[in-house]
């Protein structure tokens, strides 16, 4: 735990209502670091996250010579150095708590001819690098780990990669960008094929930055000795920070809120789609294209939730939005049950557990199993002290169970909110959350 302990208390009752754009989509934003400063000339972003993830990111490609200017209110300028204008970091790349920061630096970085190396927090250092480090060396990288495959990630230079055909064992978009990174610095082809869709923001974005992508079904190919060209970027708010209001205005009885700008990419919609089969009542407006990404806003009423067996299939399209559905789940009648859904396990956090020991605090009759969990909902939810275990999205899917509370909630390290949503405790609280911070 950090030697500062950043708590939430978010006090009982409230609804949600107003207008609300959360902050921007968090993979979009590292995308638009990693091929921006790749490209020949200058890259535009707005709506960049200025969260913890995605500074360490600009910082990395900061410390390897590249300019970045900004950010200043969502707006960044990268000043492209183009494929191989990279340079020798002094010292490891930082990468905090960002996992898609070290999973995709890492095949991007595999066969730059650089020796380099990739830390992170105590949590990163836990998390299975193996399942992007295996497939790279099979590419012809050289990288060492720690025992058991964990960071520290040291990468050497080798003279070259050759491309790969990959199938995938996990669901992983991290895993597919990272070999399709690498892809561009291997001679020949290098396919992924992925298991079931997962996020496909590289694959859209390098297109966007003039690099052919051939996807066909559940393959993406492309061909290494390509190109990037700087294009603008507008970055859409993150569903994944919206899921939060989408839950906590469907469970907090009057609440009435429209969801502005947000990312509506088919391989991300999953909390949509498992809300609105829990009876969640969610208007998609203005659906449009913003640079290759569809956006829509959402408008959220409070509405009477039912306990679902939760299609394996929405399982990948909403993997980092489980903790608020498990809040939701405690709040519908009956019973909810996911699997399939083991990765959980392996994130910022063990992310069944923690949220399980966090509900059965609550007295919400939730049993982890291997690959899930089984929530009977419906039942009083009280108050209590719960430990976020330093992960961003169990402390903000906490946040939001206090709407339907008993007694206050109290919510240990939640300083890593400022990873993915800055000033998260300002925007709910503007939206009718009763949530402040202390710093115990
Ligand atoms: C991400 C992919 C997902 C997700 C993570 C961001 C990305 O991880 O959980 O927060 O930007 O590619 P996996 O692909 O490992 O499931």
């Amino acid at each position: 735990m950090a030697s500062s302990n950043v708590q939430f208390v978010a006090r009982p009752g409230g609804q949600l209502s107003g207008t609300l754009r959360v902050p921007g989509d968090k993979s979009i934003s590292h995308r638009s670091i990693m091929l921006g400063s790749l490209a020949e000339g200058v890259t535009r972003v707005s709506g960049f996250l200025e969260g913890e993830d995605s500074l360490a990111t600009l910082r990395a490609f900061r410390d390897m010579g590249v300019q970045i200017d900004g950010p200043l209110d969502g707006n960044v300028t990268i000043h492209g150095v183009g494929m191989h204008g990279l340079k020798t970091p002094s010292a490891p790349l930082d990468l905090g708590n960002s996992g898609t920061s070290m999973r995709l630096m890492c095949g991007l970085l595999a066969g730059q001819g650089m020796d380099v190396t990739l830390v992170g927090d105590a949590s990163l250092s836990r998390r299975p690098m193996k399942r992007v480090t295996e497939p790279l060396a099979r590419m012809g990288a050289k990288i060492d780990s720690a025992e058991g495959g964990t960071a520290p990630l040291q990468i050497s230079a080798v003279n070259a990669l050759n491309g790969l055909h990959y199938d995938m064992p996990v669901a992983s978009a991290q895993v597919k960008s990272c070999l399709l990174l690498a892809g561009m610095y291997a001679q020949g082809e290098t396919c992924v094929t992925e298991p079931a869709p997962t996020r496909d923001h590289t694959e859209r974005m390098l297109q966007g930055f003039g690099y052919a992508v051939q996807r066909q079904g559940s393959q993406a190919c492309l061909t290494g000795g390509g190109k990037l060209q700087a294009c603008d970027i507008d970055v859409p708010a993150d569903i994944s920070s919206a899921a939060f209001f989408l839950v906590g205005a469907s469970i907090a009885e009057g609440s009435d809120l429209l969801l502005e700008h947000v990312g509506m990419n088919p391989t991300r919609d999953g909390v949509i789609n498992i809300l609105r089969l829990m009876g969640a009542d969610i208007e998609v407006l203005n659906a449009r294209v913003v640079g290759g990404e569809p956006v829509a806003d959402l408008r959220v009423r409070s509405a009477p939730l039912k306990g679902i067996r939760i299609p394996q299939d929405q399982v990948p399209l909403a993997i980092d939005e489980f903790p608020v559905l498990f809040i939701a789940a405690a709040c519908a009648q009956g019973e909810t049950v996911l699997t399939g859904a083991e990765e959980l396990r392996v994130k910022e956090s063990d992310r069944i557990q923690v949220m399980a020991d966090g509900l059965a605090v609550l007295g919400v009759d939730a049993r982890p199993t291997p690959d899930g969990i089984v929530i009977q909902g419906g039942g009083r939810i009280g108050g209590g002290r719960v430990d976020s275990h330093g992960d961003h999205r169990i402390a903000m899917a906490f946040t939001m169970a206090a709407l339907r509370a008993s007694g206050d909630i109290l919510i240990d390290d939640c300083a890593n909110v400022n990873t993915s949503f800055p000033r998260f405790v300002d925007l709910a609280s503007a939206a009718g959350c009763r949530v402040a911070l202390q710093d115990a």
